[in-house]
């Protein structure tokens, strides 16, 4: 990996500086294959000491284009231990062309619903297979096509993938249906993949939260109640009727008082929980969790009565 590189527009032999404290000590210069030298625009990222034994190591590669030249640090792969590895890693591109993305893409979707630009399953699966192992959690925060999921799968890893275009629907789902069926293209044959295994499709709701961590404002009584129902169960509630009994979960029902739910919305109406509003809920014959503006009902009769009383915003929990 290349972390370094610059060309000055003067045209000159300069580098771009690697720090932005202004530090003498690293401002020297660096011998150059050539048998000039070279120094910082500004200054480098190293002391002297590091840069030449990184020169020495052979780390430091020079490039001259049009006269300017520009030099960069290859970093080196650590193993699992911190240990620097003693072999230099491949050139990952190696090998690994637009073109084969898009031939993948063409058998995954078709001509007509190719995706542009896609990157072949085989480079990605190679950043898979040096940053992570099996059962390890890979995240694609800008998915495209899928490809990085699809090659996530083959290979026994976990993923997430964000994306927010419709072709997270067109293409990134229906094409992990078909890794699930044990499609063939990409890298299947090489992982020797034969399908299997799943994945859920989550779409995001409204912010429940502000950026002061505070349920915001105004919020839509499904949003909150899909909210709330994740925190407590941790499982997805799906499309409900708007009802203030949320579902129950092993044996506990979560309801939610809130937005004037019940019709009422007048003062310690629909969201205050008093024994009125109780007599109003949905019944369940169980342990109870509601979540409220506030109760009138006392602690004594909250535990009678078998119910946990959780007051809105302050016991919304933002995980
Ligand atoms: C270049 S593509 C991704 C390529 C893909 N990771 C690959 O390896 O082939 C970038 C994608 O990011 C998506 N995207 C851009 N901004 C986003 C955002 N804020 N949230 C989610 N997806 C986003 C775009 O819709 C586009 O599909």
């Amino acid at each position: 990996m290349i972390i370094l590189r610059t060309a000055d527009p003067t045209g000159c032999s300069h580098y771009q500086h690697w720090s932005n404290d202004d530090r003498p000590n690293l401002k020297y210069s660096i011998p150059l294959p050539n048998g000039g030298e070279i120094w910082p625009k500004k200054q480098w990222q190293w002391a002297k000491e590091r840069a030449l034994r990184a020169l020495e190591d052979g780390e430091l590669v020079f490039k001259t284009v049009k006269g300017v030249t520009s030099v960069s640090y290859k970093q080196y792969l650590r193993d699992s231990q911190g240990e620097e590895r003693k072999t230099k890693p491949q050139t990952i591109i190696d090998g690994f062309y637009t073109q084969r993305g898009t031939a993948e893409s063409v058998a995954l979707f078709g001509e007509l619903n190719k995706f542009s630009f896609p990157k072949p399953e085989g480079l990605i699966s190679q950043f898979v297979e040096i940053s992570s192992k099996e059962g390890d959690l890979v995240l694609d925060s800008f998915l495209g096509s899928g490809t990085t999921a699809a090659v996530a799968h083959k290979m026994g890893r976990r993923y997430i993938g964000i994306e927010m275009g419709d072709h997270a629907v067109t293409h990134c789902a229906p094409r992990l249906r078909k890794v699930i069926e044990g499609e063939q293209g990409g890298i299947s044959k090489s992982v020797g993949w034969q399908g299997g295994g799943g994945f859920r499709f989550y779409r995001l709701g409204s912010t429940v939260f502000d950026e002061a961590g505070n349920l915001r404002e105004g919020i839509r009584f499904e949003h909150l109640a899909a909210h709330i129902w994740f925190s407590e169960t941790r499982t997805p509630r799906g499309k409900h009727r708007r009802t203030p009994l949320l579902g129950v979960h092993e044996g506990t029902a979560y309801y939610l008082l809130y937005n004037g739910i019940l019709g009422d919305q007048r003062p310690g109406g629909g969201n205050v929980l008093t024994r009125a509003v109780l007599a109003g809920l949905p019944v369940h014959d169980g342990p109870k969790v509601i979540y409220g503006e506030s109760s009138r009902l006392g602690a004594a009769a909250l535990e009678a009565l078998n119910i946990v009383f959780k007051q809105t915003p302050y016991d919304v929990r933002a995980r």
